[in-house]
């Protein structure tokens, strides 16, 4: 899903969002395992002030595995409740659980002291668009989820969708817009797909993607295409791997926009391997 974003759009998203949360306990925050930091919008931290907090690195088939520890103990350094996840499937559900009851410990004991018993937590997913928002809801709340129908002062359309006794999830997810201003991360969502490639040519930012591959796993390029990756230009890594795999025009010459869609689709469906693009910086020495 390619949103448009203009200002309107984010002022709505915004106001929805600032609706919503009222409603739970929790707020889910799904980002993308392959770059957690460039799809995640920190304005999120003041939207969601308050609330239990729960990040999930979906996607996490995708993204490599070291990559992935790392960023569990990055976040949990800043106080989420962490998990990695594949949005499309079930299996975590039990684990997921034990987390929501951590992140809201707090509320639960409260209502405990007030002699409330087992009432749901009251969760919301959140994210960017193409995190897997809507994947998510479907596995999770799937099927065999009853829908406990519209309650008082809930926006019409929303409804609660149980997931087990401790948990209600909203069923619309909030859309997060994503942090435009900052160009690397236009590029990485652009390279994962998850904003309109209009930004760029698709054959320039697959050979900025086979530029960014280049330098954060050296060989690999080398390895799926067998080309050579020292000393090539951006576009004349594009162009080795168009002779590379045949992608030519009619015409007999080098077509770079067959080229393009091929790498891209090919790191897009993980076909050159679980790559995560972006690490947690690391910490400053202590003077
Ligand atoms: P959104 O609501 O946040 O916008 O995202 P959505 O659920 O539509 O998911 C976006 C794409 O990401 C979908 O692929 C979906 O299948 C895929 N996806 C979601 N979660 C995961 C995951 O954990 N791992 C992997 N590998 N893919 C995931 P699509 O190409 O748009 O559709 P389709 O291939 O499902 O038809």
């Amino acid at each position: 899903m390619n949103i448009q974003w203009y200002p309107g759009h984010m002022t709505k998203a915004k106001r929805a969002m600032k609706e919503d949360v009222k409603l739970v306990d929790l707020v889910i925050e799904l980002v993308d395992a392959r770059a957690p930091l460039a799809s995640r919008n920190p304005d999120i931290d003041s939207l969601a002030a308050g609330k239990g907090r729960v990040i999930l690195l979906n996607k996490a088939d995708l993204a490599s595995e070291k990559a992935n520890a790392a960023w569990i103990a990055y976040f949990e350094s800043q106080g989420f409740q962490v998990m990695k996840i594949d949005a499309r499937a079930k299996a975590t559900l039990k684990q997921l659980n034990a987390l929501i009851q951590e992140a809201c410990k707090e509320k639960i004991e409260r209502d405990r002291r007030r002699g409330i018993l087992n009432r749901p937590v009251r969760a919301m997913v959140v994210g960017i668009p193409n995190v897997g928002k809507s994947t998510f809801i479907n596995s999770f709340a799937g099927k065999a989820a009853a829908k406990t129908g519209n309650k008082p002062g809930v926006t019409k359309g929303n409804q609660w969708i149980r997931l087990n006794k401790q948990v209600e999830l909203l069923d619309t997810p909030g859309i997060l817009w994503p942090k435009f201003e900052d160009q690397r991360v236009g590029l990485l969502l652009a390279f994962l797909g998850s904003i309109n490639d209009e930004i760029l040519e698709k054959d320039e930012l697959a050979s900025e993607l086979a530029d960014y591959l280049r330098n954060i796993t050296p060989g690999l390029l080398k390895e799926r295409y067998g080309i050579e990756e020292d000393g090539k230009k951006p576009y004349e890594l594009l162009d080795e791997i168009a002779t590379a795999r045949a992608c030519l025009t009619k015409g007999g010459v080098n077509d770079l926009t067959k080229a393009a869609r091929l790498l891209l689709d090919e790191f897009r469906g993980g076909k050159l391997g679980r790559i995560t693009l972006e690490m947690p910086e690391k910490k400053e020495e202590a003077e």
